[in-house]
């Protein structure tokens, strides 16, 4: 980018007029770059880490990363360098592929190599750019950058309590190596070429995702819906039985909205899956899944308040290992435009029913989660054909989301309900026991 092989004097001598500027847009592309892989990357942390409020926090970040990206890209087109394509360098996206590790590694040592080495290297080069860079003429990036050296810290911060007793040492020195190779993100520090030891992980073992996610120290099943109120904690007929006691549906969609961590878990598959997607479209993913951790909290959070003991929910797991096994363009079709489109009649009847309880923090969690469903259904709208196009996919979209909803059913006879109850149902979440802990005779 930028340098000319012209033998004409007038390039060479306009990029040595805006030198100073090309050389900060230089630096705020690496710093886009880096932010994007990472947001594709990290990603896959999400569904192999047990502890849901990781999870959480993991999402959130992502979610930051996501921002941080677009204004550095938003900022970096102002000038004229920056380039109008989304790629990420390979030098770029080799370590963050080696930082991912592979489908047997200790998600927690996997998450120390993003937090200890990835993320540091990350706000130390934000710094560098707040010192290189001339604070009133490069104003504008110098306002966003402070923002992101605060939000590198707090991350590093909230990310602690995590990783206190991990020990990564081995694993942080790998990833070390290799990006001291490139003398930082920024290559702004000394390099130290790769011992000729060094070797690459992830072109020995290329990462799959696992066939089934992690949900630590809490019980789980297959699902949660089902017809038999002393089996399943959600019972479908009541959700919509005007006869239901309205406590009964809080708490019902309550765990409706806790098991939205499937989503989280499944969505988190497709960024690794779409390494050529537009960013935009990455961007809009990780909106989508940050809005599911919050949901997934709404229920996670609530439910305790409720007298819900969250050591007696079983977190379902079909979805994820139904999904994980069909490609990632038929994950998202079938997120967005099954589940996610076909769950409103039912949360409309539920968000009504709610509302005779003058509860004006759960009216206020569900409304919330309608608009951001409803955004979901619009990112599907315009994603899905993009996504479709980057596996090849020709056929025109219904048709192709008409025979994904087939092959869901045919995925889930094979992959779907293998999961055993971990908890006896006189331990476990029923909808017998939620009538108890409503108060309903
Ligand atoms: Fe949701
Ligand atoms: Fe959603």
């Amino acid at each position: 980018m930028g340098t000319s092989t012209t033998s004409s004097a007038r390039p060479a001598a306009a990029a040595g007029r805006m030198a100073a500027v090309n050389e900060m847009t230089r630096l705020l592309r690496l710093l886009f770059e880096v932010e994007r892989e990472y947001l594709r990357t990290v990603t896959t942390l999400v569904y192999r880490v047990g502890e849901p409020e990781l999870k959480y926090l993991i999402c959130q970040h992502a979610w930051e990363s996501a921002g941080h990206a677009r204004f550095l890209r938003e900022r970096g087109r102002e000038l004229t360098t920056f380039g109008t394509h989304d790629n990420v360098r390979p030098e770029i996206t080799r370590i963050f592929e080696e930082a991912v590790g592979t489908s047997t590694s200790d998600p927690l040592v996997i998450t120390a190599g993003f937090y200890r080495v990835l993320k540091p290297a990350l706000l130390a080069a934000y710094q560098h750019y707040l010192k290189v860079t001339d604070h009133l003429a490069d104003w504008p990036s110098k306002k966003l950058v402070e923002e992101f050296i605060a939000d590198e810290e707090r991350h590093l911060r909230e990310i602690d309590v995590y990783l206190k007793e991990v020990d990564a040492r081995e694993w942080t020195t790998h990833l070390t190596q290799a990006l001291d190779d490139l003398g930082g993100w920024l290559g702004s520090e000394t390099r130290l070429p790769l011992a000729a030891s060094f070797v690459w992980q992830h072109e020995k073992t290329p990462f799959t995702h696992p066939a089934t996610c992690n949900r630590g120290r809490y019980p789980v099943c297959s699902g949660v819906f089902g017809m038999d109120p002393t089996e399943d904690p959600i019972v479908r007929p009541w959700l919509t039985d005007p006869k239901t006691d309205a406590r009964v549906i809080r708490l019902m969609v309550y765990v409706w909205l806790m098991m939205e961590m499937d989503a989280i878990d499944y969505l988190a598959t497709v960024f690794y899956d779409t390494p050529k997607a537009p960013f935009d479209l990455h961007f809009d993913l990780a909106r989508h899944l940050w809005d599911e951790s919050r949901h997934s909290q709404f229920g996670f959070r609530q439910l305790p308040k409720l007298g819900v003991d969250l050591m007696t929910v079983e977190h379902s797991l079909d979805l994820y290992n139904i999904l994980i096994q069909m490609p990632a363009h038929e994950r998202y079709a079938l997120m967005t435009m099954e589940f996610e489109a076909g769950s409103f009649p039912t949360k409309a009847t539920v968000m009504d029913r709610v509302r005779e309880l003058n509860d004006f923090e759960a009216d206020t969690l569900l409304a919330f989660d309608r608009n951001d469903e409803q955004n979901h259904v619009r990112y599907g709208h315009r994603w899905l054909p993009e996504m479709m196009a980057l596996f090849g996919e020709t056929r025109p979209t219904e048709e192709f989301v008409k025979a994904t909803q087939e092959k869901f059913k045919e995925v889930a006879a094979v992959y779907g309900g293998k999961v055993p109850h971990s908890l006896p149902k006189e331990i476990r979440l029923t909808g017998e026991k939620v009538l108890k802990l409503a108060g309903v005779n």
